[in-house]
């Protein structure tokens, strides 16, 4: 799982370490308030606005995903008061998306437990949710490229609904990460696309998981083709080796902050961390050096999909599907039918120790199991996982039959 969707260059990379010796060294902490900033938040800004689409040459910087998302709400709210159209302050979101552990990520993302636990006041109001394109789970008699049109234009009729002068954003992961790897079908992004430029509302692509090489481009919406305005990030922005995240906003945006803005009243403590900073900094000159982004998605993301996609024959599988270096399966009782264990979750979690066990590091969401190795993973490597999957597949299988699953 690379830690946590983070150690994209692996473990033990001394010019890392090094960085942030020296960085604390030479200036450990200096604020970024009152027109300040040190050297690495400069330079990384620098190579932020190379690496990142052409729209996006201005960066905030955060301590984490989560503020980076609770920052951008601000952000889409600001800049429509800016516009004079306070009223526009509806941001849509989708049901079991992830965006966060604050206040804001939580009601932005659609895990209805987390909402449960914010109380009887629940999600932020201005935020609303709609159905996420799992073909696998939801897709019922649908091709998949008829879903993700489906899926793609309940945006719309949700934009009709609470009418078009008041949606203020649309946030969205690539590729769905903590929900179970959700992997949108090809006409998804495109249709969102469509409806965002429609109405004039604000995109955002959360890339605190996809970005950074995870799919083979250095951002999920390229990838996908997608334009946003804004792109949320953090994890593999310094390999997870010191806390930082941050969001590109675009020039259509920045614009009218700058220009109409003045003081934007904002931001951490910790936002721009000389040392969180320096390292990520020389996280992304590695990137560049050892070509990352390129060998993920001409080398080992083609590498392992012939091999993941093979575990569609296992008998306890339904589905093996994988972008990039994200690939997941889907434990089911009947390999006929797109039907679910019930209760969902058992099996799954029995797959999830069974692997620890095996020497496997995977993550379980309910029967959904998931992969997401380091961005440096070798064949050798792929090849071992692979052989500890299918171990695992098999020992769970047995237990399954023993137990009364199958
Ligand atoms: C897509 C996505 N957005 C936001 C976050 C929140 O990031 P953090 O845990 O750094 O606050 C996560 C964390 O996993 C994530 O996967």
């Amino acid at each position: 799982m690379s830690g946590l969707w983070c150690v994209a260059l692996g473990y033990g990379r001394k010019e890392l370490i090094d960085a942030a010796h020296r960085q604390m060294t030479e200036l450990p902490y200096y604020n970024s308030f009152f027109q300040s900033s040190t050297p690495p938040a400069i330079e990384l800004a620098r190579i932020l606005a190379e690496v990142t689409p052409p729209q996006f040459n201005q960066v905030f910087y955060t301590g984490s995903g989560s503020e980076a998302n609770d920052t951008m709400l601000r952000l889409v709210r600001r800049y429509w008061q800016l516009l004079e159209q306070p009223h526009r302050n509806v941001i849509v979101s989708r049901w079991n998306g992830y965006h966060g552990s604050t206040v804001a990520g939580a009601s932005l993302g659609g895990m209805k437990p987390m909402h449960e636990q914010l109380g009887p006041d629940g999600v932020l109001p201005g935020i609303v949710h709609i159905n996420q394109p799992y073909w696998f789970g939801e897709g019922g008699d649908m091709t998949p490229a008829e879903f993700g049109l489906a899926r793609a234009r309940e945006l719309e009729q949700k934009i009709e609904e609470i009418g078009p002068e008041r949606v203020a954003a649309f946030i969205g992961e690539p590729v769905q990460g903590a929900g179970g790897l959700v992997i949108p079908p090809d006409t998804y992004w495109p249709e969102i696309q469509r409806i965002v430029d429609k109405y004039g509302i604000l995109f955002v692509s959360d890339e605190v998981i996809c970005g950074f090489g995870r799919t083979g481009q250095w951002f999920g919406c390229e990838h996908y083709g997608t334009r946003p305005d804004f792109l949320t990030m953090a994890k593999a922005l310094s390999s997870g080796y010191l806390p930082i995240g941050g969001l590109m906003v675009s020039d259509r945006v920045s614009r009218v902050l700058v220009e109409k803005g003045g003081e934007f009243f904002h931001g951490f403590t910790y936002s721009g961390h000389p040392a969180a900073c320096a390292v990520a900094v020389a996280n992304l000159e590695i990137f560049r050096r050892e070509h990352i982004v390129e060998r993920v998605r001409t080398d080992l993301a083609p590498y392992l999909a012939t091999r993941w996609r093979d575990l569609a024959a296992h008998p306890l599988v339904g589905e093996a599907r994988c972008v990039g270096l994200l690939a997941a399966i889907e434990l089911v009782p009947d390999k006929s039918s797109r039907r679910f264990f019930e209760p969902r979750g058992e099996v799954g979690m029995k797959m999830r120790e069974t692997c620890t066990r095996n020497g496997l590091v995977m993550r379980a969401t309910r029967d959904t199991l998931f992969i997401a190795p380091p961005l440096v993973i070798s064949h050798a490597e792929i090849d071992e996982l692979l052989s500890k999957v299918v171990r695992s597949l098999d020992e769970t299988t047995v237990w399954a039959r023993a137990e009364g699953w199958l």
